[in-house]
């Protein structure tokens, strides 16, 4: 069980097992968030790479609140200079926490940081898992991830130019084969312009997921 809330582009926060999961938290000067920096809870805060409308108020938030910055060796390093506590990870790695298991998955997609590497993140949370691509490429091993875990949520990418377009994110809502799939990176600047509910469509045309469609401070509970 997981409350999930987007928090626009491609800021999502996650309640489960009475702890706040946030994914990418680029909130000041996100045109599409609903809340601030200054407000937004975290015990766990998960960075896929450090392109600013990824990385954005990490350090802050952590700060802020004691959060716990999961992600890559080289973010991490940067985390701990700026005074934020971390945990450093990378491609491939899986670690078991206090509330489940976070597994660090491949991006096809820059760093956004010298030596570093765009990741994604399957994470487990007392036996609910959601697999959050980050910013990628479609790549065909999101099918063995589907094979080797049980996603129930996956969240995937679906403006387009930098990412998965909507009928590329189609094809990976097949392979990942997730209960449930919820589109981000779209519709915060002109660059990324897609149609959620086209998305939505061809999601419950061609694959057995059901698509849900967040607007920004919006929440669902799966
Ligand atoms: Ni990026
Ligand atoms: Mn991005």
């Amino acid at each position: 069980m997981a409350k999930i809330t987007f928090l626009g582009h491609a800021c999502f926060q996650m309640e489960s097992n009475g702890q706040v999961f946030l994914f990418d938290p680029f909130l000041t000067d996100n045109p599409l968030a609903t809340t601030s920096a200054d407000e937004v809870q975290a015990d766990y805060i998960l960075v896929s790479h450090a392109h600013a409308d990824h990385l954005g108020d990490t350090y802050d938030i952590a700060k802020r609140t004691g959060a716990t910055v999961i992600s890559t060796f080289e973010i991490i390093q940067e985390c701990e200079k700026h005074g934020a506590k971390g945990h450093p990870m990378h491609i491939g790695g899986k670690r078991a926490f206090d509330f489940g298991y976070v597994r660090v998955t491949p991006a096809f997609h820059g760093a956004g940081i010298a030596g570093g590497h765009a990741c994604g993140f399957i994470i487990n949370v007392k036996g609910f898992t959601l697999y959050f691509t980050g910013d990628t490429s479609l790549f065909g091993d999101m099918k063995l991830l589907g094979d080797i875990e049980r996603i129930n949520t996956f969240l995937v990418p679906i403006g387009g130019n930098f990412t998965m377009d909507v009928d590329d994110a189609v094809y990976a809502a097949k392979l990942v084969g997730a209960n449930h799939v919820i589109p981000f990176h779209y519709n915060t600047w002109p660059l990324i312009t897609a149609d959620p509910e086209e998305f939505r469509e061809k999601v419950e045309q061609n694959t057995a997921s059901k698509c849900i469609v967040l607007a920004p401070g919006e929440s669902t509970e799966l």
